[in-house]
């Protein structure tokens, strides 16, 4: 399954639970050059320019960290992919590299989120160093404020919830991300949902989604 969506649509909101309710193994391209950004590498210094800048990695390297992680054999019953692919060339990897391991992206869903929504949806998220719990100050507050109901650490702001780099992100989202939509309706995989309404109204609808998916595929 491919979650698709502007910056702070609430992918990685919706995808964290869907991993835990249908036992999907949860790969965010976002984590992932994160980590790799951490590393302190070559690969990861290049990385830090793009995130840093809002720009997106280079497909060849997306294809690289991504397709490795998507086809390792897991326990989970599918991959759940957030953030990638957001390219039509990463759209066309992922499903040649699928093809030949015999798998296939069932569906791919579009959280559609205005782009009026998303500034207040950055700026007020704050998330966990330890666990990678995601909140928000007003949507989605933690027990007790800027602590993590998980494990008590002190929450963070992303290094690219910035107002300016919220911007570019968003553009390169309308240029390269928004072409996917038109690929996955082609494929007949393509579900676009309000991903605007509150998360527990997104979650009902994609829980009932995935449910019906699931059950058709098992037939
Ligand atoms: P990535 O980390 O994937 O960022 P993104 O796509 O910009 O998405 P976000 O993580 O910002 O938002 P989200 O949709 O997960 O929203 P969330 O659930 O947190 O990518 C970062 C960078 O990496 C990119 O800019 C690019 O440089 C690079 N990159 C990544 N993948 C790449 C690829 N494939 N190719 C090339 N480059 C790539 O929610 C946001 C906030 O809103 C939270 O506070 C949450 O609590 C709240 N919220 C969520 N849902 C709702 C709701 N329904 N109502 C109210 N509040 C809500």
């Amino acid at each position: 399954m491919v979650l698709l969506g502007p910056p702070g649509a609430g992918k990685g909101t919706q995808a964290k639970r869907l991993a835990d309710a249908f036992s999907l193994e949860h790969l965010s391209s976002g984590d992932v050059l994160r980590a790799e950004r951490a590393s302190d590498t070559p690969l990861g210094r290049q990385v830090a320019r793009s995130l840093d800048a809002g720009m997106l990695v280079p497909d060849e390297i997306m294809l690289e960290v991504m397709l490795s992680r998507v086809l390792r054999p897991g326990a989970a019953e599918g991959v759940l992919l957030d953030g990638f692919p957001r390219t039509l060339p990463q759209a066309r990897g992922l499903d040649e590299a699928l093809e030949a391991a015999d798998g296939q992206v069932d569906l791919a869903v579009s959280l559609e989120v205005p782009d009026e929504v998303i500034e207040e949806r950055i700026t007020g998220r704050r998330s966990c160093p330890q666990c990678g719990e995601v909140y928000h100050e007003r949507f989605h507050p933690p027990l007790r404020p800027g602590v993590c109901d998980r494990d008590g650490a002190r929450l963070v702001q992303r290094g690219d919830d910035t107002p300016e780099v919220v911007r570019q992100r968003l553009s390169a989202f309308h240029v390269q991300t928004e072409l996917l939509k038109a690929y996955y309706r082609e494929r007949g995989s393509l579900v676009e949902l309000d991903g605007a309404e509150p998360i527990e109204v997104v979650w009902d609808e994609l829980e009932r989604l995935v449910r019906s998916v699931k059950s058709k595929a098992a037939r």
